[in-house]
Protein backbone atom coordinates (compact mmCIF):
# COMPACT_ATOMS: atom_id res chain seq x y z
CA UNK A 1 0.00 0.00 0.00
CA UNK A 2 1.07 3.94 -0.67
CA UNK A 3 0.66 5.51 2.15
CA UNK A 4 0.33 9.37 2.93
CA UNK A 5 0.76 10.16 7.05
CA UNK A 6 -0.46 14.17 6.68
CA UNK A 7 1.03 15.59 10.53
CA UNK A 8 4.05 14.27 12.08
CA UNK A 9 3.70 14.91 15.65
CA UNK A 10 3.41 12.60 17.90
CA UNK A 11 0.53 9.80 16.59
CA UNK A 12 1.49 10.71 12.90
CA UNK A 13 5.33 9.90 13.28
CA UNK A 14 4.95 6.98 15.49
CA UNK A 15 1.97 5.76 13.09
CA UNK A 16 4.12 6.24 9.96
CA UNK A 17 6.73 4.54 11.03
CA UNK A 18 5.22 1.58 12.00
CA UNK A 19 3.13 1.53 8.92
CA UNK A 20 6.60 1.41 7.06
CA UNK A 21 7.95 -1.01 9.07
CA UNK A 22 4.71 -3.53 7.87
CA UNK A 23 5.92 -3.09 4.67
CA UNK A 24 4.00 -0.45 3.37
CA UNK A 25 5.59 2.53 1.50
CA UNK A 26 4.69 5.88 3.65
CA UNK A 27 5.36 9.56 3.20
CA UNK A 28 5.34 11.40 6.30
CA UNK A 29 3.76 15.13 5.58
CA UNK A 30 4.21 18.03 7.92
CA UNK A 31 3.72 22.17 7.58
CA UNK A 32 6.87 22.60 9.76
CA UNK A 33 9.69 22.81 7.83
CA UNK A 34 12.36 22.77 10.58
CA UNK A 35 10.42 19.34 11.79
CA UNK A 36 10.74 17.84 8.02
CA UNK A 37 14.43 18.86 7.39
CA UNK A 38 15.46 17.26 10.63
CA UNK A 39 14.18 14.25 9.73
CA UNK A 40 15.44 14.09 6.48
CA UNK A 41 18.38 14.63 7.91
CA UNK A 42 17.93 11.53 10.55
CA UNK A 43 17.08 13.00 13.34
CA UNK A 44 13.75 12.78 15.37
CA UNK A 45 11.67 16.11 17.11
CA UNK A 46 10.50 13.73 19.94
CA UNK A 47 11.03 11.56 22.40
CA UNK A 48 9.66 8.30 22.60
CA UNK A 49 11.58 5.10 23.40
CA UNK A 50 12.35 2.98 20.33
CA UNK A 51 11.39 5.40 17.48
CA UNK A 52 15.00 6.43 16.37
CA UNK A 53 15.56 3.32 15.32
CA UNK A 54 12.39 2.47 14.05
CA UNK A 55 12.86 5.39 11.92
CA UNK A 56 15.96 5.10 10.35
CA UNK A 57 15.79 1.02 9.68
CA UNK A 58 12.62 1.91 7.51
CA UNK A 59 14.36 5.08 5.74
CA UNK A 60 17.29 2.73 4.57
CA UNK A 61 15.02 0.59 3.09
CA UNK A 62 13.47 3.49 1.42
CA UNK A 63 10.04 3.06 2.84
CA UNK A 64 9.88 5.70 4.65
CA UNK A 65 10.21 9.45 3.40
CA UNK A 66 9.68 12.84 4.61
CA UNK A 67 8.36 16.00 2.74
CA UNK A 68 6.48 19.25 3.03
CA UNK A 69 4.59 18.47 -0.40
CA UNK A 70 1.16 16.78 0.72
CA UNK A 71 0.16 18.20 -2.82
CA UNK A 72 2.65 16.35 -4.38
CA UNK A 73 2.47 12.75 -2.53
CA UNK A 74 -1.38 12.36 -2.34
CA UNK A 75 -1.81 11.56 -6.59
CA UNK A 76 0.15 7.84 -6.04
CA UNK A 77 -1.62 7.51 -2.60
CA UNK A 78 -3.84 4.45 -1.88
CA UNK A 79 -4.51 5.86 1.42
CA UNK A 80 -4.19 8.95 3.02
CA UNK A 81 -4.31 9.59 6.78
CA UNK A 82 -4.76 13.15 8.82
CA UNK A 83 -3.53 12.82 11.62
CA UNK A 84 -2.91 17.05 12.51
CA UNK A 85 -3.28 18.51 15.86
CA UNK A 86 -6.94 18.87 17.30
CA UNK A 87 -6.09 21.21 20.25
CA UNK A 88 -8.57 22.45 22.33
CA UNK A 89 -10.15 25.51 21.42
CA UNK A 90 -9.49 28.68 23.79
CA UNK A 91 -12.06 29.99 25.36
CA UNK A 92 -14.94 27.22 25.02
CA UNK A 93 -12.83 23.80 25.20
CA UNK A 94 -13.95 22.17 21.93
CA UNK A 95 -11.95 20.43 20.03
CA UNK A 96 -10.29 23.41 17.14
CA UNK A 97 -10.64 21.36 13.54
CA UNK A 98 -9.27 23.77 11.72
CA UNK A 99 -6.15 22.37 10.76
CA UNK A 100 -8.21 18.71 10.17
CA UNK A 101 -10.22 20.59 7.57
CA UNK A 102 -7.45 22.71 5.80
CA UNK A 103 -5.31 19.13 5.46
CA UNK A 104 -9.15 18.13 4.06
CA UNK A 105 -9.33 21.08 1.34
CA UNK A 106 -5.21 20.24 0.30
CA UNK A 107 -5.58 16.52 -0.06
CA UNK A 108 -8.91 16.88 -2.02
CA UNK A 109 -7.29 19.18 -5.12
CA UNK A 110 -4.74 16.65 -5.60
CA UNK A 111 -6.65 13.24 -5.47
CA UNK A 112 -6.20 10.81 -7.89
CA UNK A 113 -7.82 7.45 -8.51
CA UNK A 114 -9.91 6.19 -5.69
CA UNK A 115 -8.48 6.95 -2.55
CA UNK A 116 -9.62 6.10 1.22
CA UNK A 117 -9.00 9.41 3.40
CA UNK A 118 -8.62 8.59 7.09
CA UNK A 119 -9.02 10.94 9.95
CA UNK A 120 -6.63 9.44 12.90
CA UNK A 121 -5.96 12.65 14.73
CA UNK A 122 -9.20 12.48 17.95
CA UNK A 123 -12.06 14.30 16.05
CA UNK A 124 -15.34 14.82 17.39
CA UNK A 125 -18.27 13.19 16.28
CA UNK A 126 -19.50 14.09 12.84
CA UNK A 127 -15.76 15.37 11.78
CA UNK A 128 -16.07 12.49 9.02
CA UNK A 129 -19.16 13.99 7.52
CA UNK A 130 -17.47 17.27 7.13
CA UNK A 131 -14.71 15.68 5.98
CA UNK A 132 -16.48 14.22 3.26
CA UNK A 133 -18.28 17.41 2.62
CA UNK A 134 -15.22 19.49 2.11
CA UNK A 135 -13.51 17.08 -0.60
CA UNK A 136 -16.96 16.25 -2.25
CA UNK A 137 -17.11 21.11 -2.45
CA UNK A 138 -13.69 21.14 -2.92
CA UNK A 139 -13.41 18.19 -6.28
CA UNK A 140 -16.82 17.05 -7.29
CA UNK A 141 -15.09 14.56 -9.88
CA UNK A 142 -12.65 12.54 -6.69
CA UNK A 143 -13.42 9.13 -6.31
CA UNK A 144 -12.94 8.72 -2.26
CA UNK A 145 -14.21 7.09 0.83
CA UNK A 146 -13.72 8.97 4.31
CA UNK A 147 -13.23 6.80 7.40
CA UNK A 148 -12.26 7.07 10.82
CA UNK A 149 -9.69 5.51 12.51
CA UNK A 150 -8.68 6.50 16.01
CA UNK A 151 -5.70 5.77 17.64
CA UNK A 152 -5.14 4.55 21.14
CA UNK A 153 -1.44 4.87 21.23
CA UNK A 154 -0.03 6.21 25.27
CA UNK A 155 3.02 8.04 24.72
CA UNK A 156 6.28 6.03 25.68
CA UNK A 157 4.87 3.22 25.10
CA UNK A 158 3.51 4.07 21.66
CA UNK A 159 5.48 1.69 19.18
CA UNK A 160 4.21 -1.27 21.32
CA UNK A 161 0.79 -0.05 21.72
CA UNK A 162 0.88 0.61 17.99
CA UNK A 163 2.03 -2.99 17.06
CA UNK A 164 -0.13 -4.67 19.47
CA UNK A 165 -3.30 -2.87 20.22
CA UNK A 166 -5.87 -4.42 22.28
CA UNK A 167 -8.12 -3.59 18.94
CA UNK A 168 -8.60 -1.50 16.11
CA UNK A 169 -11.47 0.76 15.49
CA UNK A 170 -11.99 1.39 11.96
CA UNK A 171 -14.87 3.84 11.04
CA UNK A 172 -16.87 3.55 7.46
CA UNK A 173 -19.82 4.57 5.43
CA UNK A 174 -18.70 3.65 2.10
CA UNK A 175 -18.08 -0.02 1.60
CA UNK A 176 -15.24 0.40 -0.75
CA UNK A 177 -12.93 1.43 2.24
CA UNK A 178 -13.42 -1.73 4.08
CA UNK A 179 -10.67 -3.58 1.77
CA UNK A 180 -8.07 -0.85 1.81
CA UNK A 181 -8.22 -0.51 5.78
CA UNK A 182 -7.98 -4.16 6.09
CA UNK A 183 -4.75 -4.28 3.66
CA UNK A 184 -3.62 -1.55 5.74
CA UNK A 185 -3.96 -2.85 9.40
CA UNK A 186 -3.32 -6.96 7.66
CA UNK A 187 0.28 -7.45 9.52
CA UNK A 188 -1.36 -6.76 13.00
CA UNK A 189 -4.73 -8.79 12.44
CA UNK A 190 -2.43 -11.69 11.71
CA UNK A 191 -1.16 -10.68 15.14
CA UNK A 192 -4.93 -11.43 16.40
CA UNK A 193 -5.76 -7.99 17.13
CA UNK A 194 -9.28 -7.62 16.80
CA UNK A 195 -10.37 -5.57 13.64
CA UNK A 196 -13.45 -3.65 14.65
CA UNK A 197 -15.69 -1.60 11.92
CA UNK A 198 -18.46 0.50 12.90
CA UNK A 199 -20.09 3.44 11.39
CA UNK A 200 -18.20 6.55 11.13
CA UNK A 201 -19.90 8.42 13.86
CA UNK A 202 -19.75 5.25 16.37
CA UNK A 203 -15.76 4.98 15.66
CA UNK A 204 -15.33 8.87 16.43
CA UNK A 205 -17.26 8.39 19.47
CA UNK A 206 -15.41 5.63 20.80
CA UNK A 207 -12.33 7.25 21.03
CA UNK A 208 -13.48 9.89 23.46
CA UNK A 209 -15.41 6.92 25.36
CA UNK A 210 -12.55 5.39 26.01
CA UNK A 211 -10.03 8.18 27.07
CA UNK A 212 -12.70 10.18 28.97
CA UNK A 213 -13.47 6.55 30.60
CA UNK A 214 -9.52 6.32 31.43
CA UNK A 215 -9.72 9.84 32.66
CA UNK A 216 -12.44 8.97 35.23
CA UNK A 217 -10.77 5.68 36.55
CA UNK A 218 -7.89 7.85 37.36
CA UNK A 219 -9.75 10.49 39.00
CA UNK A 220 -12.04 7.97 41.15
CA UNK A 221 -9.21 6.38 42.33
CA UNK A 222 -7.49 9.71 43.27
CA UNK A 223 -10.45 10.49 45.31
CA UNK A 224 -10.47 7.42 46.82
CA UNK A 225 -6.77 8.08 48.09
CA UNK A 226 -8.09 11.03 49.42
CA UNK A 227 -10.63 9.00 51.18
CA UNK A 228 -7.84 6.14 52.29
CA UNK A 229 -5.75 9.29 53.88
CA UNK A 230 -8.75 10.28 55.95
CA UNK A 231 -9.73 6.98 57.62
CA UNK A 232 -6.05 5.29 57.54
CA UNK A 233 -6.24 2.84 54.85
CA UNK A 234 -3.82 2.09 52.00
CA UNK A 235 -4.82 3.14 48.45
CA UNK A 236 -2.31 0.72 46.44
CA UNK A 237 -3.79 -2.49 48.34
CA UNK A 238 -7.53 -1.06 47.80
CA UNK A 239 -6.59 -0.59 44.10
CA UNK A 240 -5.01 -4.23 43.88
CA UNK A 241 -8.53 -5.07 46.17
CA UNK A 242 -10.75 -3.96 43.59
CA UNK A 243 -8.55 -4.23 40.26
CA UNK A 244 -8.39 -8.29 40.79
CA UNK A 245 -12.50 -8.07 40.21
CA UNK A 246 -12.05 -8.62 36.24
CA UNK A 247 -15.01 -6.30 35.63
CA UNK A 248 -13.20 -3.30 37.29
CA UNK A 249 -9.59 -4.54 35.92
CA UNK A 250 -6.01 -3.55 37.50
CA UNK A 251 -4.89 -0.45 35.00
CA UNK A 252 -5.15 3.19 35.63
CA UNK A 253 -5.79 2.64 39.15
CA UNK A 254 -2.45 4.42 40.33
CA UNK A 255 -3.29 7.28 42.72
CA UNK A 256 -1.36 10.25 41.50
CA UNK A 257 -1.00 14.10 41.06
CA UNK A 258 -3.90 14.28 38.68
CA UNK A 259 -4.15 13.29 35.05
CA UNK A 260 -2.07 15.44 32.12
CA UNK A 261 -0.99 15.11 28.63
CA UNK A 262 -1.98 15.51 25.04
CA UNK A 263 -5.26 13.65 25.66
CA UNK A 264 -7.09 13.10 28.16
CA UNK A 265 -7.50 16.93 29.49
CA UNK A 266 -8.65 17.91 25.72
CA UNK A 267 -10.57 14.91 25.13
CA UNK A 268 -12.45 15.21 28.20
CA UNK A 269 -13.42 18.56 27.85
CA UNK A 270 -14.29 18.04 24.46
CA UNK A 271 -16.69 15.20 25.24
CA UNK A 272 -18.36 17.41 27.82
CA UNK A 273 -18.53 20.11 24.73
CA UNK A 274 -20.04 17.65 22.02
CA UNK A 275 -22.27 15.60 25.37
CA UNK A 276 -23.98 19.52 26.09
CA UNK A 277 -24.44 20.56 22.44
CA UNK A 278 -26.52 16.87 21.96
CA UNK A 279 -28.23 17.43 24.84
CA UNK A 280 -27.46 14.73 26.41
CA UNK A 281 -24.45 16.28 28.82
CA UNK A 282 -22.16 13.29 30.63
CA UNK A 283 -22.11 14.82 33.88
CA UNK A 284 -19.91 11.77 35.00
CA UNK A 285 -17.13 13.56 33.23
CA UNK A 286 -18.18 17.17 34.30
CA UNK A 287 -17.60 16.40 37.08
CA UNK A 288 -14.24 14.25 36.96
CA UNK A 289 -12.57 17.49 34.84
CA UNK A 290 -13.55 19.43 37.93
CA UNK A 291 -11.93 17.64 40.07
CA UNK A 292 -8.70 16.94 38.16
CA UNK A 293 -8.27 20.83 37.83
CA UNK A 294 -8.75 21.14 41.92
CA UNK A 295 -6.48 17.81 42.34
CA UNK A 296 -3.51 19.69 41.13
CA UNK A 297 -3.35 22.57 43.17
CA UNK A 298 -4.45 20.61 46.31
CA UNK A 299 -0.42 18.70 45.59
CA UNK A 300 0.78 22.02 46.17
CA UNK A 301 -1.09 22.43 49.46
CA UNK A 302 0.05 19.02 50.63
CA UNK A 303 3.65 19.69 50.13
CA UNK A 304 2.65 23.32 51.90
CA UNK A 305 1.30 21.24 55.00
CA UNK A 306 4.22 18.93 55.03
CA UNK A 307 6.80 22.10 55.44
CA UNK A 308 4.61 23.24 58.33
CA UNK A 309 1.74 25.15 56.38
CA UNK A 310 4.98 28.00 55.04
CA UNK A 311 6.61 27.56 51.89
CA UNK A 312 7.61 31.27 51.46
CA UNK A 313 11.25 31.85 50.80
CA UNK A 314 11.96 28.64 50.87
CA UNK A 315 12.88 26.40 48.16
CA UNK A 316 11.39 23.29 46.88
CA UNK A 317 12.86 20.91 44.31
CA UNK A 318 10.35 19.55 42.34
CA UNK A 319 11.82 15.94 40.17
CA UNK A 320 9.50 14.65 36.90
CA UNK A 321 7.94 17.42 35.57
CA UNK A 322 6.68 15.62 32.69
CA UNK A 323 2.68 14.36 32.52
CA UNK A 324 4.27 10.99 33.16
CA UNK A 325 7.65 9.16 32.35
CA UNK A 326 9.39 8.27 29.27
CA UNK A 327 8.05 11.41 27.50
CA UNK A 328 9.50 14.92 26.82
CA UNK A 329 5.77 16.07 26.61
CA UNK A 330 4.66 18.50 28.91
CA UNK A 331 1.28 19.71 27.69
CA UNK A 332 -0.88 19.56 30.75
CA UNK A 333 1.52 18.00 33.29
CA UNK A 334 0.52 18.57 36.21
CA UNK A 335 3.94 19.61 37.60
CA UNK A 336 2.71 23.26 36.04
CA UNK A 337 0.20 23.71 38.08
CA UNK A 338 1.65 22.58 41.15
CA UNK A 339 4.10 24.40 40.59
CA UNK A 340 2.43 27.63 39.95
CA UNK A 341 0.55 26.91 43.29
CA UNK A 342 4.02 26.59 45.01
CA UNK A 343 5.12 29.69 43.51
CA UNK A 344 1.78 31.64 44.64
CA UNK A 345 2.97 30.77 47.72
CA UNK A 346 6.12 32.06 47.52
CA UNK A 347 8.43 29.33 47.44
CA UNK A 348 11.51 28.77 45.34
CA UNK A 349 11.34 25.89 42.97
CA UNK A 350 14.09 24.29 41.48
CA UNK A 351 13.25 21.70 39.12
CA UNK A 352 14.50 18.20 37.27
CA UNK A 353 13.34 15.68 34.76
CA UNK A 354 15.34 13.22 32.60
CA UNK A 355 13.88 14.40 29.36
CA UNK A 356 11.49 17.22 29.83
CA UNK A 357 13.54 20.29 30.74
CA UNK A 358 13.91 21.75 27.39
CA UNK A 359 10.31 21.37 26.81
CA UNK A 360 9.81 23.08 30.05
CA UNK A 361 11.78 26.12 30.26
CA UNK A 362 9.38 27.98 28.57
CA UNK A 363 6.34 26.66 30.43
CA UNK A 364 7.77 27.95 33.74
CA UNK A 365 9.22 31.41 34.73
CA UNK A 366 11.35 31.61 37.98
CA UNK A 367 12.62 28.25 38.17
CA UNK A 368 15.95 27.20 38.19
CA UNK A 369 17.01 23.79 36.33
CA UNK A 370 19.18 21.55 37.67
CA UNK A 371 21.39 18.46 35.96
CA UNK A 372 20.32 15.71 38.48
CA UNK A 373 18.20 15.19 41.41
CA UNK A 374 20.60 15.60 44.22
CA UNK A 375 21.88 19.35 42.28
CA UNK A 376 17.90 20.15 42.76
CA UNK A 377 17.83 19.12 45.72
CA UNK A 378 20.62 21.08 47.37
CA UNK A 379 19.46 23.32 49.78
CA UNK A 380 15.98 22.68 49.98
CA UNK A 381 13.24 22.59 52.21
CA UNK A 382 11.32 20.14 50.97
CA UNK A 383 11.32 17.64 47.80
CA UNK A 384 8.53 16.63 45.76
CA UNK A 385 8.32 13.73 43.34
CA UNK A 386 5.54 14.68 41.00
CA UNK A 387 6.57 12.33 37.71
CA UNK A 388 7.54 8.29 38.26
CA UNK A 389 10.99 8.26 36.48
CA UNK A 390 12.79 4.58 36.73
CA UNK A 391 15.80 7.42 37.20
CA UNK A 392 13.87 8.61 40.69
CA UNK A 393 12.76 5.61 41.25
CA UNK A 394 16.13 4.32 43.30
CA UNK A 395 17.32 7.93 44.91
CA UNK A 396 19.85 7.27 47.47
CA UNK A 397 17.51 9.13 50.07
CA UNK A 398 20.05 9.48 52.65
CA UNK A 399 22.46 11.44 49.98
CA UNK A 400 19.26 13.45 48.66
CA UNK A 401 18.65 14.18 52.44
CA UNK A 402 22.74 15.08 53.35
CA UNK A 403 22.77 17.99 50.61
CA UNK A 404 18.92 19.31 51.81
CA UNK A 405 18.64 22.23 54.26
CA UNK A 406 15.00 20.69 55.56
CA UNK A 407 13.55 17.48 55.49
CA UNK A 408 10.13 16.89 53.37
CA UNK A 409 9.62 14.46 51.30
CA UNK A 410 6.66 14.41 49.23
CA UNK A 411 6.26 11.47 47.15
CA UNK A 412 3.05 12.25 44.54
CA UNK A 413 3.66 8.93 43.22
CA UNK A 414 4.06 6.51 45.77
CA UNK A 415 7.37 5.11 44.77
CA UNK A 416 9.50 5.04 48.14
CA UNK A 417 8.31 2.88 51.22
CA UNK A 418 7.00 5.23 54.17
CA UNK A 419 9.40 2.89 56.34
CA UNK A 420 12.45 3.55 54.11
CA UNK A 421 11.89 7.29 53.90
CA UNK A 422 11.69 8.27 57.43
CA UNK A 423 14.32 5.59 58.39
CA UNK A 424 16.25 7.69 55.95
CA UNK A 425 15.53 10.97 58.25
CA UNK A 426 12.62 12.17 56.12
CA UNK A 427 8.85 13.67 57.22
CA UNK A 428 7.45 11.56 54.43
CA UNK A 429 4.25 12.43 52.72
CA UNK A 430 2.37 10.19 49.66
CA UNK A 431 -1.04 10.34 48.16
CA UNK A 432 -3.30 7.76 49.83
CA UNK A 433 -1.41 6.19 52.33
CA UNK A 434 -3.35 6.79 55.75
CA UNK A 435 -1.59 5.55 58.78
CA UNK A 436 -4.15 3.69 61.15
CA UNK A 437 -4.81 5.39 64.32
CA UNK A 438 -3.37 4.43 66.96
CA UNK A 439 -5.71 2.25 68.91
CA UNK A 440 -4.81 1.53 72.97
CA UNK A 441 -4.87 -2.35 74.11
CA UNK A 442 -7.85 -2.87 75.96
CA UNK A 443 -6.20 -3.54 79.12
CA UNK A 444 -4.33 -0.06 79.21
CA UNK A 445 -7.53 1.49 78.26
CA UNK A 446 -9.17 -0.37 81.09
CA UNK A 447 -6.46 0.99 83.49
C1 LIG B 1 -3.79 8.34 26.66
C2 LIG B 1 -4.51 6.99 26.41
O1 LIG B 1 -4.04 6.00 27.32
C3 LIG B 1 -4.33 6.55 24.98
O2 LIG B 1 -5.10 5.39 24.74
C4 LIG B 1 -4.78 7.67 24.05
O3 LIG B 1 -4.56 7.32 22.72
C5 LIG B 1 -4.04 8.96 24.38
O4 LIG B 1 -4.24 9.28 25.74
P1 LIG B 1 -1.30 9.14 27.13
O5 LIG B 1 -1.85 10.53 27.12
O6 LIG B 1 -0.04 8.88 26.39
O7 LIG B 1 -2.39 8.12 26.52
O8 LIG B 1 -1.06 8.76 28.65
P2 LIG B 1 -1.54 7.67 29.70
O9 LIG B 1 -0.44 6.71 29.97
O10 LIG B 1 -2.84 7.12 29.35
O11 LIG B 1 -1.65 8.59 31.01
C6 LIG B 1 -2.52 9.73 31.06
C7 LIG B 1 -2.39 10.46 32.39
O12 LIG B 1 -3.01 9.72 33.43
C8 LIG B 1 -0.96 10.70 32.87
O13 LIG B 1 -0.87 11.99 33.42
C9 LIG B 1 -0.73 9.64 33.92
O14 LIG B 1 0.21 9.99 34.87
C10 LIG B 1 -2.12 9.54 34.53
N1 LIG B 1 -2.37 8.24 35.13
C11 LIG B 1 -2.52 7.12 34.36
C12 LIG B 1 -2.48 8.14 36.51
O15 LIG B 1 -2.35 9.14 37.24
N2 LIG B 1 -2.76 6.91 37.06
C13 LIG B 1 -2.93 5.80 36.31
O16 LIG B 1 -3.19 4.73 36.89
C14 LIG B 1 -2.78 5.90 34.92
Amino acid sequence: MRIVMTGSGYVGLVSGACLADFGHEVVCVDKDERKIALLQSGGVPIYEPGLADLIARNVEAGRLTFTMDLAGSVPQADVVFIAVGTPARRGDGHADLSYVYDAAREIASSLNGFTVIVTKSTVPVGTGDEVERIIRETNPQAQFAVASNPEFLREGAAIQDFKRPDRIVVGIEDERARPVMEEVYRPLYLNQAPLMFTGRRTSELIKYAANAFLAMKVTYINEVAELCERVGADVQQVARGIGLDNRIGSKFLHAGPGYGGSCFPKDTLALVKTAEDSGAPIRLIETTVAINESRKRAMARKVIAACNGMVRGKTVAVLGLTFKPNTDDMRDAPSLSIIQALQDAGACIRAYDPEGMEAARPMLRDVTFASGPYEAAEGAAAVVIVTEWDALRALDLPRLKGVMQGNVLVDLRNIYRPDVAEAAGFIYDSVGRGMPPIVEPLEQAAE
